[in-house]
C-alpha cells in the first residue's frame, strides 16, 4: 500500500514536471515554425511552448541558418524534423509544405512566421540613403514572404479549417523609431498582407491570420538595430508592465493557435506590456525632470 502511494506520488510529480503548467491547448494540432535560429529566437521559445501544449511540429529556416547547426537541439527537444526553406523561394516553400504534410500524414493547423532581415541596416545604410536593391530583398524576406507562405498553403490546400497563422511584427509599423529604418516599412507591409490575406482565407476556410506586435527583445535580429539597448530601456520604462519577454510572446502565440481564439482574425495584436497605449509614465517623467 505504502509502495503504491509512493509510486503514485512519483507518477504525479513526473506528470506535473513534464507538463510544467501546460494546458494541452494544442493537443492533436500540427504546426510549422519558421525562424528558430538559436535559443533566444522568439520562434525557438514558441516551438518549445507549442510542444509543451501537445502540438506536433515541423521546424524550418533558411539553409544558411541551418548550417549553424543550433536548430538540431530544438529538433531533439521537440521531436520535430527540420526542413530547410529560403522563404523567398517558391520551390523551397512548396517542398516544405509537401514534406510537412507527408510527415504529419495530414493538413496543417498553425504556422508561425518569425522572420525578419534588413539588408540596408546590416550594411550600415541609413533610411535616407537606402539601396533599393537591398530594400527589395528586405521587403521580400520580411514581408512578402508571409504572402508567399500563405499562397503556397492556399494553392496546395494545406491548411485545415479553423487554422491559425501568426506573424511577428513591431510597433515601428505605426510610429517612427528612426533606427528601425526600412524594417518599419517592411512591418507595415507585413501587417497589411496579414489583413488582406486574412480576408480571403477566412472566407475560403475559416483560417485566421494575425500579427503579434512584440516588445523589443534581445535576439540576433533585435540586437542588429542600432542603439538597441537604449530602445529596450526606453520601452521598459514606458510600459506599465515592463517589456514582454520572448517566453510571454510564445504563450500568446500558443493562445492564438488554440481553439480559444477562433474568431480573432486580421488583427495587429500588441504584446508589449501596455507600451502602445502609453503617453508617458512617471518613470520617464522623472528622467525628464532631472
Ligand atoms: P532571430 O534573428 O532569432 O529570427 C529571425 C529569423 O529570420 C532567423 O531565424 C533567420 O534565419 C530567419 N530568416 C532570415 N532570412 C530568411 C530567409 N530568407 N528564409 C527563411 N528564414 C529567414 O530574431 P527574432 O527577434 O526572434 O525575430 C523573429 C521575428 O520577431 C522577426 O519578424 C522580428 O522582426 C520580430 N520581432 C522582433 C523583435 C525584437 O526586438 N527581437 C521585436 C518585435 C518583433
Amino acid at each position: 500500500m505504502r509502495f503504491c502511494s509512493l509510486h503514485l506520488n512519483t507518477y504525479f510529480y513526473a506528470q506535473f514536471k513534464y507538463h510544467n503548467m501546460a494546458y494541452n491547448l494544442l493537443q492533436g494540432k500540427k504546426g510549422i515554425i519558421f525562424g528558430a535560429l538559436d535559443e533566444k529566437s522568439i520562434a525557438w521559445r514558441t516551438a518549445l511552448k507549442c510542444y509543451e501544449e501537445g502540438a506536433q511540429l515541423v521546424l524550418t529556416n533558411a539553409p544558411v541558418a541551418l548550417r549553424m547547426g543550433e536548430i538540431n537541439k530544438l529538433s531533439e527537444a521537440t521531436n520535430a524534423p527540420v526542413i530547410g526553406a529560403d522563404v523567398t523561394n517558391m520551390d523551397d516553400l512548396k517542398k516544405l509544405f509537401e514534406d510537412a504534410t507527408a510527415h504529419f500524414g495530414g493538413k496543417i493547423d498553425f504556422i508561425l512566421h518569425s522572420i525578419g532581415m534588413s539588408l540596408n541596416v546590416r550594411k550600415g545604410k541609413s533610411y535616407t540613403e537606402l539601396d533599393y536593391g537591398f530594400n527589395q530583398k528586405t521587403l521580400d524576406i520580411s514581408a512578402m514572404s508571409l504572402h508567399r507562405v500563405l499562397r503556397t498553403a492556399w494553392d496546395m490546400d494545406a491548411l485545415n479549417e479553423w487554422g491559425s497563422v501568426v506573424a511577428l511584427t513591431y510597433i515601428a509599423a505605426q510610429r517612427v523609431f528612426p533606427h528601425y529604418s526600412e524594417m518599419a516599412d517592411a512591418k507595415a507591409l507585413l501587417e497589411s498582407v496579414a489583413r488582406s490575406f486574412g480576408y480571403h482565407y477566412a472566407i475560403k476556410k475559416k483560417v485566421r491570420i494575425n500579427t503579434v506586435s512584440q516588445s523589443p527583445t534581445r535576439t540576433t535580429a533585435g540586437s542588429g538595430v542600432k542603439g538597441f539597448d537604449g530602445f529596450m530601456n526606453y520601452a521598459e520604462k514606458m510600459s506599465p508592465m515592463g517589456n514582454a519577454s520572448s517566453d510571454d510572446c510564445a504563450n500568446y502565440c500558443v493562445s492564438l493557435f488554440s481553439d480559444l481564439t477562433r474568431m480573432v482574425t486580421m488583427q495587429n495584436l500588441f504584446h508589449d506590456g501596455g507600451f502602445s497605449f502609453m503617453g508617458v509614465t512617471q518613470e520617464v517623467l522623472n528622467e525628464m525632470e532631472k
